[in-house]
């Protein structure tokens, strides 16, 4: 069993680069089937969901092949409408071909995405919002069976700004007739990469990272390059580690904009920060105070995804800190492998205080989702002695080479093969 071994209490110094958005290439890699054409995507980061996205690809029949952070894909020969189980297993955001395949080829047919880590995770939304272009859209056996004839431009109000339903709906809309307007957007900046690859494919849309997204004819081009944004939660991951080991640290190639409520409430905490253009800055000195309460909403609110991380950064800080998860129903699960460290958490229902303490100490603990994963990592850094962490395979889904990146920060993160039974 892989694990990582942590040994905390060292000071991050340095400068990184951040590596592409699994939340943004995701998303990107399906719409590149909605018409027949190439696409190089630059900035694709090296992750098993990326393989996955890649392995669905070839079974639709187009090519996916990558070289270095560069992904080929051809879907001038795509000829399959349908996602096996286990290809769906394989990646948990791989709902996000369903309204690719269907403005491609005006049927689907994919198997029902399970439960995940997070909690019971529903697709509701997105079916509705297919519903609206005119697709039928049945459940038999676990499958669901999508047919669309021709989709229909349309408006899709969404009850909640879902970002996967919202993406489904762009996509949906790109191979439907006539105009869509899309009310309640998510207004996530993985939603105005997504608009800015679609754009260059030849879609007519705008109003992305607005609450309102239209979308009105297409001119197909044959091939298409884009590179793919930086992963505004790897950003916010080194700027939590930075401020729970302490240190001085840069992120290169950034859109502060985009994770501004993480780095006002590391500030909030006493860390200094110097935000550039493109760059941003982090010292801290291990005195840290607790920010004001986080509640976790849509972007531009805190997000959920930052959750973990920022409540890492703040177990030390003078004070108490109250969290509120408003997005997922079971995101706390990394509150009971914190406290093993020395924390002191209570989580009761959607809230969780977290009441400051001198010191943490290493200790065996499991990741129990990719940020929760995460988080542990970030709060071993700033613990004494060593900290081991078990089914790390949650977080190696989101995080390309991590222990280099903290390690080129002067952290002593390793990779072990250990035979011992995990913890708990
Ligand atoms: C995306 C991100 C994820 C992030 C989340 C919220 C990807 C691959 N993942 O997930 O990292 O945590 O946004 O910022 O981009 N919901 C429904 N019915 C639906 C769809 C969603 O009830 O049909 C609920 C979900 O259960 C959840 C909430 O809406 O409670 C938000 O989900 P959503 O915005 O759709 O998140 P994802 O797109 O799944």
């Amino acid at each position: 069993m892989s694990v990582w071994k942590i040994s905390g209490g060292r000071a991050l110094h340095g400068e990184i680069k951040i590596q592409g958005s699994k939340n943004a290439v995701l998303p990107i890699m399906s719409a590149a089937i909605i018409k027949g054409c190439e696409t190089e995507l630059l900035n694709c980061p090296q992750l098993s969901d990326v393989e996955a996205a890649m392995e669905i690809l070839k079974h639709l029949g187009c090519t996916a092949e990558r070289e270095g952070d560069t992904v080929y894909i051809d879907s001038r020969g795509m000829n399959r409408t349908d996602i096996p189980h286990d290809l769906m297993r394989e990646m948990r955001s791989s709902v996000i071909f369903l309204g690719a395949i269907l403005a491609r080829a005006n049927e689907a047919e994919l198997s029902y995405p399970g439960g995940c880590e997070l909690g019971v995770r529903p697709i509701d939304l997105h079916l509705e919002a297919l519903r609206c272009f005119g697709a039928e859209i049945s459940e038999q056996g676990g499958n669901l069976f999508c047919r669309g004839r021709s989709l229909r431009g349309a408006r899709v109000n969404l009850s909640f700004p879902s970002v996967g339903a919202t993406e489904n709906a762009m996509l949906a809309a790109c191979g439907a007739a006539g105009e869509t307007v899309i009310t309640n957007a998510a207004r996530e900046p993985e939603i105005i990469d997504l608009q800015a690859y679609l754009r260059k494919l030849g879609v007519s849309i705008w109003g992305a990272g607005t609450p309102t997204i239209t979308i009105s004819g297409f001119v197909l081009r044959d091939r298409v390059g884009h590179r793919v944004m930086t992963d505004r939660i790897v950003a916010a991951t080194a700027l939590c580690c930075a401020a729970s080991a302490g240190g001085r640290i840069t992120l290169r190639d950034v859109v502060p904009a985009y994770f501004e409520t993480v780095t006002a409430a590391l500030e909030q905490m006493g860390c200094r920060i110097d935000r550039k253009s493109h760059s941003v800055t982090l010292e801290a000195d291990g005195r840290l105070h607790a920010p004001r309460p986080i509640a976790t909403r849509p972007y531009p609110g805190f997000p959920t995804d930052a959750q973990p991380l920022l409540m890492a950064a703040a177990l030390k800080a003078e004070g108490t800190t109250a969290f509120t998860e408003n997005i997922f129903e079971s995101r706390y699960r990394h509150a009971v492998e914190l406290n093993r460290l020395g924390a002191d958490i209570s989580v009761v229902g959607r809230v969780a205080v977290v009441t400051g303490v001198k010191a943490l100490v290493g200790a065996p603990v499991k990741a129990t989702d990719l940020r929760g994963g995460a988080a542990l990592i970030t709060a071993a850094l700033g613990a004494r002695g060593t900290t081991t962490v078990y089914d790390i395979g949650h977080v190696i889904r989101g995080y390309e080479a991590f222990e280099k990146m903290l390690n080129d920060l002067g952290a002593d993160v390793h990779y072990e093969d250990e035979r011992l039974a995990p913890v708990g």
